[in-house]
């Protein structure tokens, strides 16, 4: 990593900790900037923390996260060698999805991180991802599985693991097919 990105990073991490530029700041218990490590070619980007992740102040700790970390395994990789992170820093009440304005107010923090850690490989999950990093309003239903090339990086599109978690025994084989496929970009980046 260039000298000064990292500092750069946690200065990130404190700004959204301290951050009150949409509503999501009032109900609050931790803002959740991300995790994993910084020095990666993979990004990994979620929609917005939900109640486990607000107490821990971490991305991805609840069952939807269990699952995650479970296809992560599949492909050997683990949430150390990857930065993961969500559109939205804070949790909406009652998880509710994230609102138009909430996602503009904290979409710089990601565009931020994005520049910072210059990641190979970013893999979309849900909708609220795909949308916010590569502009395109799909359903998941007509993006998921497919690779585009954005500024010189891979990017991914699959389904949210909450969404595979609801429909397991639908959806399980297809998201197991699309981190096979995680996996041969990745041994493209190599
Ligand atoms: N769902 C998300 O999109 N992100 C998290 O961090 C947890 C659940
Ligand atoms: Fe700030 Fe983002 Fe949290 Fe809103 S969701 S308060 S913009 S960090």
């Amino acid at each position: 990593m260039k000298k000064g990105v990292l500092t750069e990073l946690r200065k990130i991490e404190e700004e959204v900790k301290g951050c009150q530029k949409c509503r999501l700041y009032k109900e609050r218990k931790n803002a959740v900037p991300g995790n994993g490590v910084y020095d990666t070619k993979i990004m990994l980007i979620g929609e917005a923390p939900g109640r486990n992740e607000d107490l821990e102040g971490l991305p991805f700790v609840g069952q939807a996260g269990k699952l995650l970390e479970q296809m992560l395994n599949n492909i050997g990789l683990s949430r150390n060698d990857i930065f993961i992170t969500n559109v939205v820093k804070c949790r909406p009440p009652e998880n509710r999805d994230p609102i138009t304005d909430e996602i503009e107010a904290c979409k710089p923090y990601l565009f931020r991180q994005i520049e910072l850690v210059d990641p190979k490989l970013i893999i979309l999950v849900g909708k609220y991802s795909v949308s916010t990093v590569l502009g395109i309003n799909l359903k998941i239903s007509h993006l998921k599985g497919r690779v585009f090339i954005k500024e010189g990086r891979y990017i991914f599109c699959t389904y949210h693991p909450a969404f595979v978690l609801r429909n397991y025994s639908s959806y399980i084989d297809e998201y197991t097919y699309h981190f096979e496929k995680i996996k041969k970009i990745i041994e493209k980046i190599q």
